[in-house]
């Protein structure tokens, strides 16, 4: 039997790179699942189609082609009608059209089983905003990772100006603050703890400390 970690929580809170970490450490699968409602936004602004509820969107949805591979190093490439597309979809405006497009039924019903088929062959580690409350509810072991918006502000202002990008910290703030509540006030899998998720606040901890933390309370209960 295969087993599921579920890493949920805000955006900046460190779910990917932790989750990665811990996943090499633990020889399971990492699979980011914000890379494929990424995607989608991004077909969704390649065609100027505007991200609510409608016809416009399931027409886009019948003929795109969304696929979860992995390359040879072990990590996760989103195709796009076989567009490798992991250059186009971590700008700010490709945040926040994933963030509108999280919100509408179609998409989320859509991307449910390409989530769902990973982990029923592989251990994974799947980190999103609704894994455990949703995607996979019966996980071995569901974390709520979480920090507070500045903290993940500045982290996120930290990462983008490495990459060379002219951002503003008071920007990605707002981004934040925005998105947070986006993703944990729309009606459809909104962002929320599950019962059953342990807390994990990474506000006050490295990144090594919050890789030990995660990987600590995983080993714990599997
Ligand atoms: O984790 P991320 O920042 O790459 O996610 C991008 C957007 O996708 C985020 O605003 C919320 C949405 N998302 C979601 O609704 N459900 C998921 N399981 C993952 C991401």
């Amino acid at each position: 039997m295969s087993i599921a970690v579920a890493i949920d929580g805000p955006a900046g809170a460190g779910k990917s790179t932790i989750s990665k970490s811990a996943a090499k450490e633990l020889g399971f699968i990492y699979v980011d699942t914000g890379a494929l409602y990424r995607t989608v936004g991004l077909a969704a602004s390649r065609r100027n189609i505007e991200p609510v509820a409608g016809e416009e969107v399931n027409n886009l949805l019948e003929s795109i082609k969304v696929e979860l591979t992995f390359n040879d190093k072990g990590e996760q490439v989103v195709l796009l009608d076989g567009e490798d597309v992991s250059a186009f979809i971590r700008t700010p405006e490709a945040s926040m059209m994933a963030s509108k497009i999280s919100a509408i039924p179609q998409v989320r019903a859509y991307l449910l089983d390409l989530q769902r088929n990973m982990a029923t062959t592989n251990n994974v580690i799947m980190d999103g905003r609704d894994i455990g409350t949703v995607v996979l509810p019966n996980a071995e072991v569901k974390i709520f990772l979480t920090a507070t918006p500045e903290a993940r502000a500045t982290r996120r202002y930290k990462e983008l100006v490495e990459k060379g990008m002219d951002v503003k910290y008071e920007d990605i703030l707002q981004d934040v603050i925005t998105r947070d509540y986006n993703d944990s006030h729309r009606e459809i899998a909104p962002l929320k703890q599950a019962d059953d998720a342990v807390l994990a606040d990474t506000t006050e901890i490295d990144l090594q400390g919050s890789i030990d933390l995660v990987v600590g309370i995983i080993k714990e209960r599997m």
